[in-house]
């Protein structure tokens, strides 16, 4: 239970159900100075309910409050002043914590139903770019939160592997492939001939036909075409697998584009089924005027299928197979009309669940201020991005821990983790610019920044020896219970990302946390040997299990020494 809770509940009970729960919830204020308490209470509406002055309420209910958990309860003028018993709370969350540990700040709000999550989603054919790996982080991170209060999620990569870019990269291939240079470098080949035929088709539009072509037979099974699409597929699959090991995230279902092929014609005759239906200029739409959106396109003049229709049978497809409560989709924010377009195709064909859809979406990235841009040659290349962070990171730990053991395994954990935190405490919506050096940096608001502060809580609970055990807290510094008060509101701010689909809160969170254990250390001798001792290794030791939860959440690891 956090502050708050403990002062509406027992505001609720005095009152007598004058008010509920929840309204008195959204009365209570923070005071303007710590004289006037920790939380207070105005009268103002209770007075116009019991037609008294809220200054005799005031005094009443101060009266009438009997809870532990305060130091006093006071009237000041229409306010009830509440000043809390900072040792009872450090008491009851401090043993709370280091008794369930890591299960501390669960909660069942999910009543284990099922959440897909499509994220991560690359273009087989094409490199990993950094909105793919936005996508792959938070996408990750929201897993993780949703299942810490008690969802089962299902993290589902939708890979880009169908589409008129197939035909596109068969025509090239088939013009100037070279067999052995794919199978050497595939993403880079498969890129070089897309690119090359990008360009020569805007002098010759035949091209752009023959591509046209290929795709086609690639839709009606043509063995030539597969077998090429098979091949470009697998050793794209190959690349990218290289960096979910790296960045350690794993799927539930890679079923991506080409899954639905088979899935196709059942949603063309639901559509159709429902009247939903429209010729335009040969293709075949859904006109969506009155949502104030585009027409979906359904079918192109020459048959050929398009990528909502895809979306619309994976939406089909996820709800009849995992029944979801939530089906998320982590994806830019270039792609709000798609997403638009397709609840709305959803809700018109009837089906209620389109209201459980959601598009979490994020910013761009850019570098050196600037759009990051394929044509423009402007492009990060993860996996040897992700190599350089922990290079970093290694000369960071070389310089100042050289003797440390597993020095490679804490140098990929800082450097990984550096850019999922740095992606990840930022508000989704915004984007970032991508510097490597800040985002490795063991000072600032960084990833590395909280694993060293974990790390050197461990450090000093290892000096001590320290065994857990029930801890009766006698007093309370400013430094430790402003982490107290941070310790306590784990649970509403894991609930509060996920209600939001905000990741950023919770390394946000763990930003303040590690800093204010940092202050804790810089004022506070936390190894001297006195009564207080074993209460201040409780409070180190749970502040370390809430930033080691705080951060898995996030998929950031924490080594033990760094
Ligand atoms: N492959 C797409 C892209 O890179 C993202 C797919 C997102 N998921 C979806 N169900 N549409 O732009």
């Amino acid at each position: 239970m956090n502050e708050k809770n403990l002062v509406s509940l027992a505001l609720f009970n005095a009152l007598d159900g004058a008010l509920e729960l929840e309204q008195i919830e959204k009365l209570i204020e923070k005071p303007k100075t710590s004289e006037l308490g920790d939380l207070a209470f105005p009268a103002f509406q209770l007075a116009k309910i019991m037609h008294k002055a809220p200054q005799i309420i005031a005094v009443e209910i101060a009266e009438k409050i009997v809870t532990t958990g305060f130091e006093k309860v006071v009237a000041t003028g229409p306010y009830v002043n509440f000043f809390l018993d900072k040792n009872a709370v450090a008491n009851s969350v401090i043993n709370e914590i280091n008794e369930k540990q890591n299960y501390y700040a669960d909660q069942n709000v999910g009543n284990a139903a099922n959440v897909t999550i499509d994220m991560s989603s690359p273009n087989i054919a094409k490199p990993f770019s950094i909105g793919h790996l936005r996508s792959t982080v938070i996408g990750d991170a929201l897993a993780n939160i949703y299942q810490k209060i008690g969802y089962n999620p299902i993290r589902i990569n939708h890979l880009g592997d169908w589409g008129k870019q197939f035909g596109m990269l068969i025509t090239a291939y088939k013009l100037w492939g070279d067999e052995e240079a794919v199978r050497q470098h595939p993403i880079d080949e498969l890129l070089k001939l897309y690119v090359r035929i990008n360009a020569e088709a805007e002098e010759k539009p035949e091209l752009d036909d023959e591509a046209r072509d290929w795709f086609l037979k690639l839709e009606r099974g043509d063995e030539e075409a597969l077998a090429l699409w098979k091949w470009f597929r697998e050793e794209s699959l190959v690349e990218f697998k290289r960096i979910y090991d790296k960045l350690g995230v794993n799927f539930d279902s890679t079923n991506g584009e080409a899954f639905y092929n088979d899935k196709m014609d059942e949603v063309v005759e639901l559509l159709e089924n429902k009247g939903l239906l429209k010729e335009s200029q040969g293709a075949t739409i859904v006109d969506l005027e009155k949502y104030d959106l585009n027409p979906a396109l359904i079918k192109k003049s020459d048959g050929a299928t398009l990528y909502i229709t895809r979306d619309l049978a994976a939406a089909i497809y996820r709800k009849r197979t995992y029944d979801f409560a939530k089906s998320l989709y982590v994806v830019g924010g270039e792609q709000t009309g798609h997403f638009k377009q397709l609840k709305a195709v959803l809700t018109e064909m009837g089906f209620d669940w389109a209201k459980d859809i959601e598009h979490v979406s994020f910013g761009l990235v850019t570098r050196d201020g600037k759009k990051l841009s394929t044509r423009k040659g402007n492009i990060i290349r993860l996996e040897p991005t992700i190599d350089e962070a922990v290079e970093r990171a290694l000369s960071q730990i070389n310089a100042k821990n050289p003797d440390l053991t597993n020095k490679e395994i804490v140098a990929h954990q800082v450097g990984t983790g550096a850019i999922k935190f740095y992606d990840l405490k930022t508000d989704r919506t915004n984007g970032y610019d991508f510097n490597l050096e800040e985002m490795v940096s063991f000072e600032g608001e960084t990833g590395p920044y909280v694993q060293y502060a974990y790390a050197r809580i461990r450090s000093i609970l290892r000096k001590a020896d320290f065994k857990p055990s029930e801890v009766e807290f006698t007093e309370i510094p400013a430094e430790a219970w402003e982490i107290v008060k941070l310790l306590q509101n784990f649970s509403t701010t894991v609930k509060r990302a996920a209600d939001k689909y905000e990741p950023s809160i919770i390394a946000k969170y763990a930003i303040s946390l590690a800093q204010a254990f940092n202050k804790y250390y810089a004022h506070i001798r936390i190894l001297e040997k006195n009564d207080g001792l074993q209460s201040r290794l409780a409070l180190a030791n749970a502040t370390s299990v809430v930033l080691k939860e705080a951060l898995r959440l996030l998929g950031v690891e924490c080594p033990e020494e760094m």
